[in-house]
Order: structure tokens, then sequence, then C-alpha cells
């Protein structure tokens, strides 16, 4: 269980129809149908190529030799010689095809899954490792794709014709020692199968274990300062070095039973057979009951069919062992899609504007419950927000105020009641429409790693300079653009290391500045990371933004929320408290005694 949660391996099941890995193996192969017959035609036609060899040896002994035929001679050395040259080339470009296929293969789950992900739900996604996430679309993808379908898939085509072909003509040559021959495939069918087994339960240990090593490398590259700040280095090594070990159990385990167990008992079997075949063979042509012609030629057949059955037993253990990587992608792909999508989604296209709603609408929450898994949970909240209108929304930490904007946004759907923007049910509209309604400066800031223009933009890769200029100003961001190097062009940083914890609000400002068509503005603690001075001047900005818009700010400091037509104080899941900030503070209930304790601060 603990390490399934690790893994993220068993997560909710996803109930629409959404494509899977094998279906997009299928579509892609398919629409690179003529590659792929390119592919198995040109595998054909160089092993044929190179079957021809042992007629030589049959030639040579049965008739070069003993009439003597020197004209014959030539034209064997010849066809020696060219033989493998022509093989070689054709192999060259079946090879290249080959490798264009399987990365097709790779690419499109890459690009679906990626897609899925941007689309599933948030509170399913949250709980797979982002690591995780991360080892299934770089190598489980690759695997299926670069190794599976490029090395196993594709060749077993032509392998299983040319085991066939090789089988039919030794069978022509002579029909008992071919039988002889024969009887060496079932068992090494059987070994393989058994190994397989066992292979597979291997691979996915290793497939967990990588996940999860994975994952914790992935914490350590977002935790290095604090890792520092705590002195943490030698605790991060330790825990790495037992995943390490972890892992090394596992492969060591794994590559001494797999490897020689894999290959010895049927480097046995071939070995045997072609015994039994020099022996018998021997007998046979001492009876002249065969050609030493053509018993060479078979001698010489037996390995290359034996390399053929090889590669179609390879194919059969690949194909088992890919399902581990196959139902790891696949537990991505059940992750359920966002309320709204059903089956079909597609990428929605950058800055796309929002419906031209002119009037500020107005917001209703209606009898709304709702809980996260952990017990918390709002209960029957019931408030308007009227179109126009500031309102501020205080409580304790903890007490739901972030989610009652991530319900509004639709990133958690309630359990019962109504939400309705403009009157209508948020379920009636597209989740793009109702988003693209709303600006949002979330409590987490998050900052791409690209400029600070950019940044301000996200996510419109089109946008007008005048614009991020003005954003720039409205979020009090001037002097801090005009002292960097580059001013605008500015690179952040990962995550914004490079800015402060206000600078990042004030760009999660300007982001929401440049959303001017969003009729809802909401400000999440917004301003917190901000000195007096700073939040001043993004108060009087705000002041210029909420005309025309509907406004939400929740905030800890009261100072923030002073102007606020109306206030709802939150607190354990409920709306204990509403009125105008003054007569709130008449009230004496909470908000009274929240605003005592900060003005105590300038007493
Ligand atoms: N993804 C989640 N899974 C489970 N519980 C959650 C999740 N997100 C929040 N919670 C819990 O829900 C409760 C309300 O959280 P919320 O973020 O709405 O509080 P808040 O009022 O915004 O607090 P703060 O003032 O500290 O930002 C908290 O007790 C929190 O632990
Ligand atoms: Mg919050």
């Amino acid at each position: 269980m603990a390490s399934d949660e690790r893994t993220g391996r068993r997560i909710h099941r996803n109930r629409e129809s959404v494509p899977r890995t094998a279906e997009i193996i299928r579509q892609t192969l398919y629409q690179r149908k003529y590659t792929v017959i390119a592919v198995i035609l040109m595998m054909l036609a160089g092993s044929a190529v190179m079957l021809v060899q042992p007629l030589f040896y049959k030639m040579l002994f049965d008739r070069v030799i003993p009439e003597s035929d020197t004209g014959l001679l030539w034209w064997l050395l010849a066809g020696m010689v060219a033989t493998p040259l022509i093989a070689i080339g054709i192999s060259y470009f079946e090879g290249h095809l080959r490798v264009r296929i399987g990365y097709a293969v790779t690419v499109a789950l890459r690009k679906t899954v990626l897609n899925h992900l941007l689309h599933a739900r948030l509170d399913a996604i949250e709980q797979v490792p982002r690591g995780s996430m991360v080892y299934r679309v770089t190598r489980d993808a690759g695997k299926i794709g670069d190794m599976y379908i490029k090395q196993e898939l594709l060749p077993v085509v032509s392998s299983t014709i040319v085991l066939a072909g090789v089988l039919v003509v030794m069978f022509v040559l002579n029909a008992e020692l071919a039988a002889v021959f024969c009887a060496a495939l079932p068992a090494t069918y059987l070994v393989t199968r058994y190994l397989t087994r066992y292979s597979k339960e291997m691979d996915r240990e290793v497939n967990d274990q990588g996940k999860v090593s994975e994952s914790f490398l992935y914490e350590v590259f977002n935790a290095f300062r604090t890792i520092r700040m705590f002195s943490g280095e030698g605790h991060a090594m330790k825990r790495w070095a037992e995943h390490m070990d972890r892992f090394n159990r596992i492969r060591i385990r794994g590559a001494a039973l797999h490897d020689i167990m894999l290959t010895f008992p049927n480097e046995v079997i071939n070995g045997l057979v072609l015994g039994v075949l020099l022996g018998y063979g021997a007998f046979q042509a001492m009876d002249g009951a065969v050609t030493i012609g053509s018993l060479v030629a078979i001698m010489a057949y037996a390995p290359r069919a034996y390399a053929a059955l090889r590669t179609v037993l390879t194919t059969y253990t690949g194909t088992r062992l890919i399902k581990v990587s196959v139902e790891s992608l696949n537990e991505l792909f059940d992750l359920p899609l966002e309320p709204g999508l059903r089956g079909s989604f597609s990428p929605q296209p950058a800055g796309v504007e929002p419906p031209a709603g002119v009037e500020p609408p107005n917001i209703e929450f209606v009898n709304v419950s709702f809980s996260y898994e952990r017990g918390y949970e709002l209960k029957d909240l019931s408030f308007r927000v009227n179109g126009g209108e500031f309102v501020g929304i205080v409580g304790p930490s903890g007490g739901g105020k972030t989610t009652i904007i991530d319900l509004l946004t639709r990133l958690q759907e309630p359990e019962s009641g109504r939400i309705a923007v403009a009157g209508r049910d948020i379920r009636e509209m597209s989740l793009e429409s109702l988003r693209n309604q709303i600006a949002v400066v979330s409590q987490d800031v998050f900052i791409w790693n690209a400029t600070l223009a950019e940044n301000i933009a996200y996510p419109d890769t089109g946008y007008r300079p005048e614009a991020v200029e003005q954003a720039v100003r409205a979020s009090a961001l001037e002097a801090f653009i005009d002292g960097q190097p580059k001013g605008l062009e500015t690179i952040a940083g990962e995550g914004g290391v490079a800015l402060s914890g206000g600078e990042k609000q004030r760009i999660a400002l300007a982001r929401a500045f440049m959303r001017e068509r969003s009729r809802i503005l909401i400000l999440d603690e917004a301003t917190s990371a901000l000195d007096a001075l700073a939040e001043e001047k993004i108060r009087t900005a705000v002041e210029e933004a909420r005309i025309g818009r509907t406004t939400i700010a929740i905030a800890h400091r009261l100072s923030t929320i002073r102007h606020a037509d109306r206030i709802l104080v939150i607190d354990g899941g409920k709306l204990v408290e509403s009125g105008t900030p003054r007569e709130l503070v008449e009230r004496g209930g909470i908000f009274a005694r929240m605003y005592d304790a900060q003005a105590l601060d300038f007493e």
C-alpha cells in the first residue's frame, strides 16, 4: 500500500473512453502502414538474400567439385561476395526506417499522455508523484517505441516468415533431417515461456523501484535550498543510497537469472540439435540417402532457422515484458478527466479570448457541500457576490477559503449544491469559458522558467508589449523591471528562483491584470508578501481593476480588504459572518477579534 502510494500505481479508474497505449500504438503503425510494409519487405529481401548462401554450398559439393565445373565456381564466388553486401545495404535502409517508426510511436505516446495529464482531474493527478510521471512519459514510452516496436515487434514478422521459409527449404532438401531439427522447437518454446513469466515479475519490480527512485530525485532537485538550510545533505545521501541498494538488489538478482537462464538452456538445445543433425546426417550421407551438398546446406540452414526462432521467441518474451510499461502508461490514461470533458478533448489553444461578457457577473453558492478524503469539509455553504461587488473573504487558516476558489474555478467539484456565475450553473459552461472569465492570483504563484514578459503574458504568446508594460505599472513592478539587466526579457529561472517572494506575487498580479476580458478578479493572499508601500500601490491598482469586475479578495491582513463592499468570514467550512467591515467590527464576532488583534500591533 505504502509503496503503491509512492509509485502512484493504483489510482482512480477512468470511466470515459480515452485512447490507451495499445490503441495509440496501433493508430501510429496504421498511419505509417506503408513504411511498416516497406520495412517488412526489406527485411524479407535481406533474409532471402542471405538464405541463398547455403544453396551455394550445396552446388559447391554436389556439382562444382564432383564435375570440376570452374565456370560455375566463379559464379558461386561472385555470389558469396555479393550476397552479404546486398544484405547489409538493405539492412541499413530498413534499420533507418525502423528507427523512424519506433520513434513515431514513442512521440505519439508522449504527446497523447501529456495531453491527457493536462486534462485530467487535479485531485487525481496530485496523487501521482511527479517523478513517477516523468519516468512513465519518458522511459516507459521510450521503451515501448524505441525498443519494443523497433527491435522486437517489427523484426518478428519477417523472422516468422524466414523461419517458415527455411523449414520448407530444409524439408525439400531432406525431410528426415528437417524433422530432427523441428524436434528442438517445442523445447525451446517451453523454456522461454517459463522464464518469461519470471522475468515479467522482475521487470515490474525494476520499473516500480525506478519510479520511486526518480520521484525521490525529483523531490531532492526541488529541495536544494531547504537541504542546505537544514544540513540535510547526509539525510538525502542516505536515502539515495537506500534507493540505489534496493535497485541494485533487484537488478543483480534479475541479471544473473535473466541473462544466463534465458540464453543458456536454449544454447544447450541448439548445440544438441546440431550434434544430432551432424551424426544422423553423416549416417544418411554414408547410406547415400542425402547428398553431401544437401547435408552441408542443412547444417548451414540450421543456425539461421534457430536465429529466426530466437527472434520470434524474444518478441514473445518482449511482448509480455513490455506489458509492464504499457500498464504503467495506462495508469496515467486511467486518470479521470476533468468534469465536463468526456472522451474526446483537444489541447486548448494558448491565450483564448474569453466570451466578451461586458457586465461583471454575480457569483452564487447555493448549499454547497464538499469534502476532501482526509475529512475536511465545506458544509452547506451559501453566499452571493453581486456583479461588480468587491468582497473580502477572511477567516482562520485552513478554514476553506482557497477551497471556495477551487470550487468556483472547478478545480474541485462540490458533492452537492450549486454554483452559478451570472445566473448560470457553472456545470453548464465549458471549463474553458468558465476559467477565461476569471483572473486568479493564487496563493501559490507559479513562475515559468521564461522571460518576465512571457510570465506576465502567460499563456498568450502573441501579446502586445504595451499591454505588458501597463500590467507592470499596475502591479508596482516598474522599478524592479528597470533594475534588471535585460528588463522584461530577463529570465525568471526555474520556479522563479531569481525572484523574491514579493516579486513573484507582483508578476502573478500583472498576469491577472493582463486578462483584460476576465470579468471576475480573484486575489488569494495576493499581496501577503508585499511591504506596506507596495501593497498600497497594488490596492490602488486593484481599485482601478475592479471597475467593471466582480472582485473577491482573500486576505489575512485586514488592511488589504478594508475597502471591500462586504466581508465574508469563513471558519470550519462555514460562513460564520457577513457584512460591511464596519458592521462586522461593531458586531463583535470573529472579525472584530481579528481586527482588534491586528490593531494591537500599532498600540
Ligand atoms: N488537496 C487536498 N487534500 C486534502 N485536504 C486538503 C487539500 N487541500 C486542502 N485541504 C484541506 O482543506 C482545508 C481547507 O483548506 P484551504 O486551502 O481551503 O484553507 P484556507 O482557508 O485557504 O487556508 P489558508 O488561509 O491557510 O490559505 C485545510 O484543512 C486543508 O488541510
Ligand atoms: Mg488558502
